[in-house]
This record gives C-alpha cells, sequence and structure tokens, in this order.
C-alpha cells in the first residue's frame, strides 16, 4: 500500500471486488474514502483504480488474518463484509458435499469472524466509533430448499453480528463502541456470483443491481451507522433502505427436485 491516503478515512470491504461489495467500496470511494479491497480477483472496469487491492483467498485462514492485520494496522473508519461462497449450484442435502460446505464456511462465516476480531480495535482506534456493515440475506429469516449451507452459514454469520452488536454499548459516555449495522436486498441483485448460476440468456431486467447499495453506504460514511446500530435493514431497488421487521422480503428459494438445481 502506498502513503497517498494518509489522512483519509480508512474504509475495508471484503469481498469487494465485484457486486454488492464493489457497489459499496465505490461508494466509499466516492464520498473520498481510502478505500483497501480484500479478495482474489482485482477489482476491474470504471473506478477500480479508486481501491487499494490486497489479493486474499478467505479459504486460506493464515493468509486471511494476515491480509487483515495489515489493513487493521491504521485507524479504520468504516468495514464491509460482502465475501460469498453461494455454491455451485441450488442442491438437496443429500447432494451437497462436504467440501462445499466446509468452502461456505470458510468464506461466509469464518471469514466474518477473522475480520471482525482482527478489524474491530481499528474500528476504536479512530476516536470516534467506526461503522461494520455485515451484508445479510432474506435466506437468514426464510432458510429454504436446495440452500442449507448458505442459509446455515448466513443466519450463522447474522448471529454473530448480532451478538456483537449486543456487546457494543453505543451510549455509554465516552464509548468507543463499533455501530454494526447488517442489510440485505430487498430482491435478486444482478451480480457476477449470481451471473455464475443462470443460463445464458437469462432475463435480468427485474434484478437490483449492486448500486442500490451505494446510498445506505454513503450514510454510514457520513455518520457511522449513528441511529442504525444493530438494525437489519432491507435496501430495495431505489437505494431506500427500512427495517426488516417492516416487511420481510420473500424467499428467494424454490423445491427442486432431485439434480435439477441451479
Ligand atoms: N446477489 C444477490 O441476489 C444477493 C441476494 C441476497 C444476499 N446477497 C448477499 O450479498 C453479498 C454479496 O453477494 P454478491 O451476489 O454481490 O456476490 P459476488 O458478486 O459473487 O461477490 C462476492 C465477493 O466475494 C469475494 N469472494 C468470494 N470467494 C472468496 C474467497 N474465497 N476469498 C476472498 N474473496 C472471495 C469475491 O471476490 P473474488 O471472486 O475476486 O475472490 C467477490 O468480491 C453476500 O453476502 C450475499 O449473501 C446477495
Amino acid at each position: 500500500m502506498t502513503a497517498h491516503g494518509r489522512n483519509r478515512r480508512r474504509a475495508l470491504v471484503v469481498g469487494g471486488s465485484t457486486g454488492i461489495g464493489r457497489g459499496v467500496a465505490d461508494a466509499w470511494a466516492d464520498v473520498g474514502l481510502d478505500v483497501v479491497v480484500l479478495s482474489r480477483s482485482a477489482p476491474v472496469g470504471p473506478g477500480a483504480d479508486r481501491l487499494r487491492w490486497v489479493a486474499t483467498d478467505l479459504t486460506d485462514a493464515a493468509q486471511a488474518a494476515e491480509s487483515l492485520m495489515l489493513v487493521a494496522e491504521s485507524s479504520l473508519h468504516s468495514v464491509c463484509y460482502s465475501a460469498v461462497h453461494y455454491g455451485d449450484r441450488r442442491a438437496l442435502f443429500k447432494e451437497c458435499s462436504e467440501a462445499e460446505w466446509r468452502r461456505q464456511v470458510d468464506v461466509n462465516l469464518h471469514g466474518l469472524w477473522l475480520t471482525l476480531s482482527r478489524t474491530l480495535p481499528a474500528l476504536r482506534r479512530g476516536g470516534t466509533p467506526g461503522v461494520f456493515l455485515g451484508v445479510s440475506s432474506e435466506v437468514v429469516y426464510n432458510a429454504g430448499p436446495g440452500r442449507s449451507g448458505y442459509a446455515a452459514s448466513k443466519a450463522a454469520a447474522a448471529a454473530l453480528l448480532d451478538s456483537i452488536s449486543q456487546e457494543e454499548n453505543t451510549e455509554a459516555p465516552g464509548a468507543e463502541a463499533v455501530r454494526v449495522v447488517q442489510a440485505l436486498p430487498a430482491g435478486m441483485v444482478d451480480t457476477p456470483g449470481i451471473r455464475r448460476r443462470r443460463p445464458e440468456g437469462f432475463d435480468y431486467s427485474t434484478y437490483m443491481r449492486p448500486a442500490s447499495f451505494a446510498p445506505l453506504a454513503r450514510e454510514l460514511a457520513a455518520t457511522a451507522g449513528a441511529g442504525l446500530h444493530g438494525a437489519h435493514l432491507v435496501v430495495d431497488g431505489t437505494g431506500a433502505w427500512y427495517p426488516v421487521s417492516d416487511k420481510l422480503p420473500v424467499s428467494q428459494s424454490r423445491r427442486i427436485s432431485s439434480g435439477t438445481g441451479s
């Protein structure tokens, strides 16, 4: 990493090379944050030159911990965890391999644990509380057939974030508590991770775009999550957000029969 971002507020997006994480990384760069992305592949395309990248494979816990230590050496203002391993295709539990399950746990859950453990101190170090944004999913609330590993790992990730948010007392005088916010899309989002699981020629016109997360990301950059600590927010296609308790997104799961999942 170079020194050109010295004195700028720093942000980290784990899984920020593509998809929703990239939408958050771009929005934070837009408002002047010095953004580091952790992922296996480098961010590409418009705006990628504003993002620093630390090549990291979350299935290699030692490498991930080293990358996170490097990023968290200096104070952080905002951290987002958006990395995900969906699985090769939707499949019934009886067809899922242990290797695939381990990968989902490594990327969707253990990577989050590592990120929290290494970055929470750096989020407290800036003098004002920082914000941790976890990208969640409707599957946390709905579960569903054909997605057992994804559902279980995402639900555990949500519980981990909830537990930590309850440990952080943002009201105590002089508290250096970190604000924890979870956000999930109101519907399907057109991302590379989803495209890998869809047939060629699939119609994405009803799908949300990762940029829908930009208004919430900008709000968190401006307020460090003030008033949103502990919230589970649904983000819709217009970029507006509301508490998940107002309206739970419908399940994106569907009944699948053996061998036909996509
Ligand atoms: N898209 C949707 O419709 C939807 C719906 C509900 C919830 N979500 C949630 O949104 C979040 C992001 O999903 P997305 O659809 O935007 O996914 P995506 O486009 O596939 O992006 C996933 C990110 O995770 C990184 N990643 C994956 N495996 C990794 C590994 N082993 N090591 C390091 N980085 C890794 C990817 O980077 P590299 O490939 O470069 O490593 C990429 O930056 C997830 O938490 C998901 O549960 C998405």
